[in-house]
């Protein structure tokens, strides 16, 4: 079991050496998602998904960002892998030519609905994500001025996107929204992927040619699912997960005929949810069930127990009741990045994708 761990540590950090120093292995990496990797965007908005304090970013170089971790996440390190010298900057703070290398537009709570997570408050769902992105790209214009070829820019670019997890946590599986008492799991997974169908060909529209799309991960088994629902008897809550499944099958789908459809595009598929699967003791984790810091109402760390919070965080895979820690972070985008078996992507790997 000792082995797995090695055989990762050398992935991560041999990466990370690479390319420290060099290039970038494309020019920009623009960030669509939600809290998984949210990297300050809510901070200033009216809403109870925020946080940046402590014991947020505990393991971050400057402490508290607004991220949903204790350090980096998995957006956090896909940037170091493919060569950047720093993460993608939120676009709440972004400013002039920095947004030349990229934006990250994820925000907590947000889903591929509009109405997704509304009663935590204020966020930028899918759809204002892209709003955002399509002024960055009216910046990036003006900057480049009109002798270089903006479309030419924005398609060596690298782009990720990954929603649902919220249309399902918050929403459809929250008795205060009406998704569940009007769609079937097989009929909500079906709405939910024609929006993110259009949401995807909006990017493409956009210019968007390299296109990283991340499936759900394994909300039934999260330390909220579990006190909130019940697991009656299995180890997580099994209706979330089968309707995740659902979700994912579909998102698989939609992955083939978008590459069937642009022939001038490559979208991927990273399976997080097999992913998530794996048998966590083989990795050395010890514990599942509950996260690293006592939490507060909301499921986040309670800013008032900083001192509570477990000491050795590569031995827990939840940092609060939602959100995984850093070095599980760090596995799923190694993983994303290089696949470690033939399940982890699909068609093929970011690496590959980076390099087209
Ligand atoms: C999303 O919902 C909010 C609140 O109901 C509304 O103000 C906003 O215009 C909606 N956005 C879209 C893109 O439909
Ligand atoms: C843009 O290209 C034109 C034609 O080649 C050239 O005359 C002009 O100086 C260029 N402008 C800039 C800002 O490079
Ligand atoms: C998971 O891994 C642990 C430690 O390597 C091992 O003892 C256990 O049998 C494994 N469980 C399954 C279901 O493979
Ligand atoms: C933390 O936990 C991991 C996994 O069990 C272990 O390999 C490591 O030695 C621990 N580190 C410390 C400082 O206790």
């Amino acid at each position: 079991m000792n082995m797995w761990l090695s055989i990762f540590a050398l992935l991560v950090f041999s990466k990370i050496q690479l390319h420290v120093h060099g290039n970038p292995q494309v020019p920009c990496y623009f960030i669509f998602g939600d809290s998984l990797v949210d990297n300050g965007n809510n901070n200033q908005l009216q809403t109870k998904a925020k946080v940046n304090y402590l014991p947020y970013g505990v393991d971050y170089p400057s402490g508290p960002t607004g991220r949903f971790s204790n350090g980096r996440t998995t957006a956090d390190f896909l940037a170091e892998f493919l060569g950047f010298d720093h993460h993608i900057p939120p676009f709440t703070t972004a400013r002039g030519s920095d947004i030349l290398e990229g934006v990250n537009y994820a925000s907590g709570s947000a889903g591929i609905r509009n109405e997704t997570g509304q009663h935590l408050g204020v966020h930028v769902s899918l759809d204002g994500q892209l709003k955002n992105h399509r002024a960055t790209i009216s910046r990036i214009f003006r900057i480049l001025g009109k002798n270089v070829s903006t479309s030419g820019y924005l398609k060596r670019c690298l782009y990720s996107v990954g929603m649902g997890s919220n249309d399902y946590i918050n929403n459809y599986f929250l008795t205060k929204y009406s998704s569940k008492r009007l769609y079937s799991p097989k009929n909500y997974a079906k709405v939910l992927i024609q929006q993110y169908s259009q949401q995807i060909k909006r990017l493409y529209s956009y210019g968007a040619r390299k296109v990283v799309v991340f499936g759900v991960g394994i909300i039934g088994c999260t330390p909220n699912a579990n006190s909130l629902h019940g697991k009656k008897g299995s180890l997580c809550v099994d209706k979330m997960n089968h309707a995740v499944r659902r979700f994912n099958t579909e998102l698989k789908s939609l992955i083939n005929q978008l590459n069937a459809d642009h022939s001038d595009a490559k979208f991927i598929y990273i399976n997080a949810y097999r992913m998530a699967s794996m048998n966590v003791s083989s990795f050395g984790f010890k514990v599942w069930d509950v996260g690293c810091c006592p939490v507060g109402k909301y499921g986040q760390c309670d800013p008032d127990q900083q001192e509570n919070i477990c000491k050795n965080r590569s031995e827990y895979l939840f940092w609060d009741s939602f959100h995984p820690t850093e070095i599980v972070n760090n596995i799923l985008a190694a993983r994303a990045y290089k696949a470690f078996e033939k399940f982890d992507t699909y068609p093929t790997d970011i690496s590959h994708l980076a390099k087209i």
